[in-house]
């Protein structure tokens, strides 16, 4: 994978960029950008490449749906620099709007999975995409296991570079792979069946993997223990994973009843009518000595249901690890989840390790050591 930065920057002077960013950003009820993480985050590329002259066509999808669009986006970035939004992709508008770019200038054409051939990595849809530049950059690491035509198809027409931010989350997440002992993960999240690879990765290459969100009830469930009305997954772990010397367990839960009242318990005290919505603090004071010691510390999910409000053990974590990044421990969190769960713990976001903008490119990068999108980066 080559990155940007290896062109000298004279050379990117005049030159028509097709930047890729995931700037697949939340919305409050108002409609307008609700968090900016992924859009300041993904800035610096766009940055670097106007300080070197160059026009920046910026591609991005936002959201599923094909109405979908990045209006809310292009306002929340003007914070940032000027950008110039276009509401087309491929058509008259989109066109005149890039041929008409000077240099340093930036336009936001509208989100990709506005056109149908974007999620099928469709050839014609690619080469009209690489038709806007002469150099592709790829800085969608958030996006970067999805092999569509914005991500894969269009680097076979250009030459085709990583940007900034893509080369730092592999950096990190490359060292994530081989993390220096003592070494803690913590996985939450739930589908227990599409985290077992993972989950049996972790356990062989960290010292310690603390399962937790809705696949600790999956690991309860494994145990006998009652899980009440908890999400349990369809799959759930066997003895491989259960009986792994690494594995710390949930030794206490936060039981909600229906009537929405919550008490600590412990697993088997878990009644059928019981909802498990968070982790408890025996489980805090066991895994506090371990998390002490960790040089390298890797965390995918909430302990809880953040979205409930049950946010008091994720933001306990939080200041744990705050704590191991100013002792000098390597900290790597991800996940939209997390991420938004622990924004509000009162503690800086840039006290907190490397924050990954990758939820499930994240994962999967940890499991397989690479992505679709990477692997057409600098050929
Ligand atoms: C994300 O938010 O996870 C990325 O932007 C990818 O979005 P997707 O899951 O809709 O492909
Ligand atoms: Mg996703």
């Amino acid at each position: 994978m080559k990155c940007i930065d290896e062109i000298p920057k004279s050379e990117l002077k005049g030159k028509r960029i097709v930047v890729r960013a995931d700037f697949n950003v939340p919305f409050d009820a108002h409609g307008n950008v609700s968090d900016i993480f992924r859009l300041k985050r993904g800035w610096d590329t766009v940055q670097y490449l106007r300080d070197a002259g160059a026009r920046v066509v910026l591609l991005s999808h936002i959201g599923r749906e094909p109405e979908e669009t990045l209006a809310p986006v292009a306002h929340a970035l003007q914070r940032f620099g000027p950008v110039v939004r276009i509401a087309d992709l491929t058509g008259h508008a989109a066109r005149g709007a890039v041929a008409a770019m000077k240099d340093g200038d930036v336009v936001l054409l509208e989100n990709v999975r506005s056109d149908a051939r974007e999620t099928k990595n469709d050839e014609s849809l690619a080469k009209e995409l690489a038709a806007y530049g002469e150099i592709f950059v790829n800085d969608a690491f958030a996006a970067a296991h999805r092999a569509h035509a914005s991500t894969v198809g269009i680097a076979k027409f250009l030459p085709s570079y990583a940007g900034l931010l893509m080369r730092d989350e592999i950096r990190v997440l490359n060292n994530a792979l081989k993390p220096r002992s003592p070494s803690f993960a913590i996985l939450g999240g739930a589908k227990f069946e599409t985290k077992a690879p993972l989950i049996k990765n972790l356990l062989a290459t960290y010292d310690h993997l603390f399962i937790t969100g809705a696949l600790a009830n999956d690991v309860f469930k494994a145990q006998g223990f009652p899980v009440g009305r908890s999400r349990v997954s369809e799959e759930l772990p066997g003895l491989d994973i259960l009986q792994h010397s690494s594995l710390v367990r949930t030794v206490d839960v936060v039981a909600e009843r229906p009537d929405g009242h919550a008490q600590v318990k412990k697993p088997q005290d878990v009644t059928a009518e019981d909802k498990i919505v968070d982790m408890g603090p025996d489980t805090f004071a066991a895994m506090t000595p371990l998390i002490e010691k960790a040089n390298f510390i890797l965390w995918n999910g909430p302990t809880g249901l953040y979205e409930d409000g049950y946010v008091s053990w994720t933001h306990a974590i939080a200041e744990l690890l705050a704590k191991r990044a100013a002792a000098g421990a390597s900290i790597v969190i991800g996940g939209g989840d997390t991420i938004a769960a622990i924004q509000d713990a009162g503690i800086g976001m840039d006290k907190l390790g490397f924050l990954s903008t990758g939820g499930g490119a994240m994962l999967e990068y940890l499991l397989k050591g690479t992505l679709p999108a990477i692997e057409v980066l600098g050929r």
